[in-house]
């Protein structure tokens, strides 16, 4: 168990994305604040500070989580998911086309983590309707587009992947 001194840094390792990173962090450094700067991880948005409007979430051990609402050293060991790390492969281009399709974005300041948020729900491979997509992504705020093309873009995926259409 580490102790934190606030006017030390604390070394810390973990994976991120597909690359193992070591570390040294300010005990009180948030973890949306840590991946941003320290981390190049600018997809990673920061809106409210304090866990309401989800644009912060990323993976942590594969569980959708707010970055705001962590410090940096706790990721030590784990495993961490941008939404850099979600497209570095074409996985979830049926994804990205389908935001595209349905104007499931304007600014795009919230879309890193509705996609993460999403990304979440399509590896638990359950099929939802779209009340139950809206509820699921209940946690997450868009000041733009109404929610409507949002959840319209995931159940066409979901229908698709789920061959259901
Ligand atoms: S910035 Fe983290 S929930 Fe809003
Ligand atoms: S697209 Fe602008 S906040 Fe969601």
């Amino acid at each position: 168990m580490k102790t934190f001194n606030d006017q030390n840094t604390v070394a810390i390792k973990f994976k991120l994305n597909t690359k193992l990173i070591e570390k040294k962090v300010k005990p009180r450094k948030l973890l949306s604040d840590f991946l941003r700067y320290d981390c190049g991880q600018t997809g990673t948005h920061v809106g409210c500070e304090h866990g309401i409007c989800g644009a912060c979430t990323i993976l942590f051990n594969n569980k959708p989580i707010r970055s705001c609402l962590m410090l940096a050293p706790q990721v030590d060991t784990a495993e961490v998911t941008t939404i850099e790390g979600i497209f570095e492969t074409n996985e979830f281009d049926d994804l990205k086309k389908a935001f595209k399709k349905f104007h499931a974005l304007q600014c795009g300041y919230c879309t890193p983590g509705f996609i993460t948020t999403i990304v979440y729900l399509l590896k638990n491979n359950v099929f939802l309707n779209e009340d139950e997509i809206r509820k699921k992504l209940s946690g997450n705020i868009c000041r733009c587009t109404g929610y409507t093309g949002i959840v319209k873009a995931v159940h066409e995926v979901m229908k698709i992947r789920f061959n259901k259409t």
